[in-house]
């Protein structure tokens, strides 16, 4: 085998895979089954066959999205949203996860994919079936399938915009026919937004021939019937993660009161964090250590996975959106859906207050597209006229808003001068705010160490807003809940702090009180070579280094059980390349000699410090050079490269100084040493968590 690649972890990581899709597939079906929250949907009413659910409901656009965390999902919905309130047309909108597609030429529409990419150019997780469907079809079997595609990626990645780019050349193999480009959103560039715009203008025109489409100004028609109830019951959500924790539901546990899953995006776990502490040691910065107990349910993890963590949104921004909407919080409202095909999209009934709380994305940029959707809604002709040419002139928007770091409720106030945006309806603000995602981290402990408690490591995302000296910090929702977590439990009066933010710690009904928080394992095949005598490289500056900190620690677990039973093993060499800007935020610092120590000197860590006084900056890529021939070495001896951390700069830094010192090494051409990067990635021995 090349690289002296070692044909367990080969097997092990084909299983792995294998295990992943199976999971992730098992868990869908899972998910639809258990699908309560009262919809009548084609999900729910168990019809599956795409061109049918499309004819029956006399659908005449349909888009589909396979998302991974919500941005293609989201930007199907607005292009959705769209076509109705201009064109009048009737779009069903669907996740690719909740059909099947053996009818795809049968539907008698134009079909719009939204897709975007994940781990090495991969699919989503949820859209299995779909790319199982279209990569397997023959020739001419989707001759009658008219589409259009936009793919979401991030072109720091190797494998730019790859599902996009591989569903549009098996479509076009079998047949298919693609009507105006392919859409290509790079979130490495931070131009997702305007990408989507370009693509989009380009084709509606592309649509407005095909179909013969009419332009009328957009209207919000909504998806739901919307009413006002006037009592709270059992069954009226405050806020709660999913309707499994209403009152009026009955959680699923086994005779000893352990909660059973599946914890997914449909339902996560509320884990105590049992221990939370502050990382750096300099008072300009923040990273917090948390740690969540589940053991009061069945969730498995292991070394190298992530863990979602859902927040909700802080009572500040949670005011200001409540303010410039002038809606109240307690109004209490249900929807139901006028249309089969659509889903409530969060549990229902529920109040203002706990929907824009808990279950809507109003912290994060404003969308050109949004602002063009609120025109119908202004207040007065002078802001109509302001809204108009800001979501028609990129430009204009990038420096009146984007480079501000205005949210929705601090643009909205500029651009009325305070005025109220109170004809704005409900329904629009569910359908129109992004949803709330959770955030995944990497986690920083072991299974084998420690097997219900899982460490996550976060830097928390809090700095000056550079445009506007008297404005509040630009504020990370989840990396600063965590933060007044940790603060409160450690007895810190937060009200005497300087937070920036502030939350309501015990969540609906008290559920999140004690410091609890909705979690879930997300399954990642980053891991650690079976065969511990495989040598390891990982490089991981900031808190890339928290995966690490997970294998390090398995490291430790694994010898002393080795030892405890007699066993005399020995562990191939692991090598730890870390930075940070200086020793203030040395992540861990007093861990690592102990780990050390355990490991009998198989364990070494290398240090790069770029801000140091007086000192030239050292990257982890410069250490890698310093130590070219000890890691050429490992690398010819079968070592695992494991790289997490910064995507945009570092990674790519990592892989430039790989390849120059296999080219060295080898005395082969820099395209020659590339290329063994790449098939190192293909077969798993170069492994990237990074974001
Ligand atoms: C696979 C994976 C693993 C990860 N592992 C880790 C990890 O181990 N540790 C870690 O710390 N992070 C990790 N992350 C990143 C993490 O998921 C979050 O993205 C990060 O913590 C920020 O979340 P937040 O909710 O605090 O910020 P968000 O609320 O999501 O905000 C994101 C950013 O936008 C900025 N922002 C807020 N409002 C605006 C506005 N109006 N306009 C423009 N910008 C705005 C915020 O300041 C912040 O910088 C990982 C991500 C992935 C995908
Ligand atoms: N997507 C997100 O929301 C999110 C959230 C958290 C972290 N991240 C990313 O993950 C990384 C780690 O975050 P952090 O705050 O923990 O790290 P950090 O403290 O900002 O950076 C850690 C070290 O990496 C160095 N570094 C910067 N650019 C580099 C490059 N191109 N190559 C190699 N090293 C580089 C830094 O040097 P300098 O002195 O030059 O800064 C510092 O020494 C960040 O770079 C960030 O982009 C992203
Ligand atoms: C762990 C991870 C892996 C990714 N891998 C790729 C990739 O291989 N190619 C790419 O173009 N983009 C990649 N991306 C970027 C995402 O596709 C991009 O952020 C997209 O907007 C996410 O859309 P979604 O929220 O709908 O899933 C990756 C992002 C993450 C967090």
């Amino acid at each position: 085998m090349p690289f002296g690649i070692d044909n367990t972890d080969f097997t092990v990581l084909a299983g792995l895979v294998l295990a992943v899709l199976l999971y992730v597939k098992r868990n869908s079906i899972k998910e639809l089954l258990m699908s309560d929250d009262g919809d009548i949907t084609a999900v729910s009413s168990g019809n599956r066959d795409i061109a049918q659910v499309v004819t029956e409901n006399n659908k005449n656009y349909l888009v589909l999205y396979a998302s991974q965390t919500g941005t293609a999902e989201d930007y199907a919905k607005k292009f959705s949203k769209e076509l109705v309130a201009k064109f009048n047309l009737n779009v069903m909108c669907a996740d690719v996860e909740n059909y099947d597609f053996e009818s795809l030429n049968d539907v008698p529409v134009i079909v719009s994919i939204f897709i975007s990419t994940y781990g090495e150019g991969d699919f989503p997780d949820g859209a299995v079936n779909f790319e199982d469907f279209i990569c397997n079809a023959e020739a001419g079997a989707l001759s009658n399938l008219r589409y259009n595609m936009f793919g979401l990626g991030n072109s720091t990645y190797e494998f730019f915009n790859g599902a996009a780019k591989k569903a549009e050349k098996h479509l076009s193999a079998a047949g298919a026919t693609r009507l105006g480009k392919l859409g290509e959103a790079d979130d490495g560039a931070g131009t997702t937004d305007e990408d989507y715009m370009a693509w989009k203008d380009s084709i509606l025109e592309v649509l407005k021939d095909e179909l013969h489409l009419d332009e009328q100004e957009a209207k919000f028609t909504s998806q739901f019937q919307y009413t006002v109830l006037n009592e709270i019951t059992d069954s009226v959500s405050l806020g709660e993660p999913s309707a499994h924790y209403l009152p009026s539901h009955q959680l699923n546990r086994n005779a000893d009161g352990i909660q059973l899953g599946p914890f997914d995006l449909s339902q996560p776990f509320i884990a105590p964090i049992v221990k939370s502490r502050e990382l750096f040691s300099s008072n300009d910065r923040n990273c917090i250590h948390s740690e969540f107990d589940l053991s009061g349910s069945n969730i498995k993890y292991s070394t190298g996975d992530h863990l979602a963590v859902w927040p909700s949104n802080p009572l500040e921004k949670v005011e200001q959106f409540l303010s410039i909407f002038n809606l109240d919080p307690e109004t209490i409202f249900d929807l139901k859906p006028l249309d089969p095909t659509v889903k409530v999209p969060f549990p229902t009934p529920t109040t203002i207050g706990a929907a824009i709380k808990h279950y809507l994305e109003i912290t994060g940029p404003v969308s050109r597209q949004l602002f063009s959707s609120l025109i119908q809604f202004a207040p007065n002709a002078d802001v109509k006229e302001k809204l108009t040419l800001l979501s028609k002139d990129k430009d204009q928007f990038a420096v009146e808003i984007t480079s501000k770091y205005f949210n929705i409720a601090d643009a909205l106030k500029y651009l009325s001068d305070g005025a109220k945006w109170d004809t704005v309806p409900m329904q629009f603000l569910v359908e129109s705010v992004p949803q709330m995602t959770p955030r995944y981290y990497s986690i920083s402990s072991s299974s084998l160490s420690e097997k219900q408690t899982v460490h996550v490591t976060s830097i928390v995302e809090n700095f000056p807003n550079p445009e506007l000296s008297d404005a509040p910090p630009v504020v990370g929702v989840t990396t600063n809940l965590l933060r007044n977590i940790q603060l409160a439990q450690n007895n810190v009066n937060i009200a005497e702090t300087n937070l920036p933010v502030h939350y309501d710690l015990n969540g609906p009904r008290k559920l999140f009180a004690n410091y609890k928080l909705p979690v879930h394992v997300r399954r990642s095949n980053f891991r650690l070579p079976s065969n511990p005598s495989t040598p390891v490289i990982m490089i991981g500056p900031g808190t890339g280094v928290a995966p690490f900190r997970g294998f390090i620690r398995e490291r430790v677990a694994f010898l002393e059980s080795q030892k405890k039973g007699g066993n005399n093993v020995s562990l191939g060499k692991h090598i730890l390349f870390y930075g940070s800007r200086n020793t203030d935020d040395f992540l861990y610092q007093d861990e690592w000699p102990e780990y050390a120590k355990k490991l009998d000197g198989s364990f070494e860590m290398v240090v790069a410090h770029s801000r140091l006084p007086n000192t030239k900056k050292v990257y982890v890529q410069d250490k890698l050079k310093d130590y070219e021939d000890q890691v050429f070495e490992m690398i010819n001896n079968g070592a695992f490269i494991y790289v997490c951390g910064d995507a945009k700069g570092m990674a790519k830094g990592v892989s430039t100084a790989l390849v120059g010192i296999l080219s060295r090494g080898k005395s082969i051409t820099t395209d020659e040493a590339t290329e063994l990067i790449k098939m190192l990635k293909t077969s798993g021995r170069y492994q990237e968590d990074v974001w």
